[in-house]
């Protein structure tokens, strides 16, 4: 079989990237070795796809070179896919921070990519597996189980590593390896944290408890909600730092981060209400039972009437609950993240085309490349965007 275009991995980018070469009038293939279509969209944003982001720009995401991302986000905006539900009567609404999310579920996103695609003639092989690639003076060859397929050009689209049980393997960064390209360090990014059982013994009790924090590693922070779960910590802002992290680095926690406890508690300078109850005002409940109980410091531990304390403790007692000083033991891996950290080095790719410099025809779009996006609908962003 030939074709113009052979895309490898039928996801976002790949559909994206689909649509757009067969409607300038190129013969394409398709190719994607799982037996559903566009799982990753299906399960994206607990179902209902963040499909995009109001406000996505180069600084949402992280890559070796930050302005690689640049020209692909400028031509192809949020706007644009906006548009393009909107031509189609996909209704959407913002859930915060200029996340968007579709109001039927993520299955109209994936009923739009396979309609588009089919409408503009694009060929579909599914699942079919790829054995090896190999490229010549004519072209790639793919040697797939559905025969040996061949095109002028070829799109690597097949994701990152991140849920491997729905389909996620390295065959992208292979394919990179074979001709000679490099892939950055992948690690698994937008991932819960994990702590040593040990360690975390007295934090399980809490798992399912949620606050609004500020999480900070070095000068970067992020305010968002912190979940304790039976194994560490997750939540938006958990995930938005765990892409930065790295083995031994430790977090800085601020677990009431718009107002100053020491303060406070001068507020309520002669009370005689007990210092958790105290807490509980301001903290879950169930946060500063456990805050109190598990206290070093003997005097609070006893969770004494506020009037008990001396403001030496009352001082010790804010800096933790400001500035909580955690170091995870680890994350929960690519079976738990939503994204892969690194990918194929930009510097081997044109950011106009996503073509690979020295190999004329491959090109590498989507996660695979090393551009990961914050979490908030950046990441189909890129996809879109590099895809288009
Ligand atoms: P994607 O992973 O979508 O597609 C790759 C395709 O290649 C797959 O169909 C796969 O089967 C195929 N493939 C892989 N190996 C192959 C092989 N060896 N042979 C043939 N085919 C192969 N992002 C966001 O912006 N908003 C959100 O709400 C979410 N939510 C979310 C939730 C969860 C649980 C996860 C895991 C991830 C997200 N993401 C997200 C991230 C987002 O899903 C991801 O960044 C994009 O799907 C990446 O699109 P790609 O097309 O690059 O890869």
């Amino acid at each position: 079989m030939n074709a113009d275009v052979i895309i490898l991995g039928a996801g976002a980018a790949g559909m994206m990237c689909a649509i757009q070469a067969a409607r300038r009038g190129r013969s394409v293939l398709l190719l994607d070795h799982a037996g559903k279509l566009a799982e990753k969209i299906r399960i994206s944003g607990g179902g209902r796809c963040n499909f995009t982001n109001l406000y996505a720009r180069p600084e949402n995401y992280l890559s070796a070179n930050p302005h690689f991302c640049r020209s692909a986000l400028a031509r192809y905006t949020p706007q644009d896919f906006i548009a393009w539900l909107d031509q189609h009567g996909i209704g959407y609404h913002e859930k915060k921070l200029g996340q968007l999310f579709c109001d039927d579920g993520a299955q109209v996103i994936i009923d739009l990519l396979r309609t588009e695609c089919v409408g503009a003639g694009v060929q579909w092989l599914q699942p079919c597996k790829v054995d090896t690639v190999s490229h010549d003076a004519a072209g790639f060859h793919i040697v797939t189980s559905h025969g040996i397929v061949h095109a002028r050009a070829l799109v690597v689209a097949t994701g990152g590593l991140s849920i491997p049980k729905i389909g996620a393997t390295p065959l992208g960064y292979r394919i990179a390896q074979q001709f000679d390209i490099a892939v950055t360090r992948l690690k698994p990014g937008l991932v819960p944290l994990s702590f040593q059982p040990q360690e975390w013994a007295v934090y399980a009790s809490l798992a399912g408890v949620s606050v609004d924090a500020l999480v900070s590693l070095g000068n970067v922070s992020f305010r968002e909600n912190l979940l304790f779960t039976h194994r560490g910590l997750s939540g938006p802002a958990i995930l938005q730092i765990s892409s930065l992290w790295e083995h031994g680095q430790p977090l800085h926690i601020d677990l009431l981060p718009q107002q100053d406890l020491l303060a406070l508690c001068a507020a309520q300078h002669g009370s005689r209400m007990l210092l958790s109850n105290f807490l509980a005002q301001h903290l879950p409940k169930r946060l500063a039972e456990v805050w109190c109980a598990n206290s070093s410091d003997a005097l609070i531990a006893a969770d004494l009437p506020l009037n008990q304390y001396a403001h030496t403790t009352l001082i010790a007692l804010a800096a933790r609950v400001h500035d909580w000083q955690i170091t995870p033991s680890g994350t929960l891996g690519y079976a738990k993240a939503e994204v892969t950290c690194g990918g194929v080095d930009t510097r081997a790719l044109s950011s106009q085309t996503m073509q690979a410099n020295t190999v004329p025809g491959l090109y590498f779009i989507g996660e695979v490349v090393d551009v990961t996006g914050q979490l908030g609908g950046y990441n189909f962003q890129w996809a879109w965007a590099s895809g288009y």
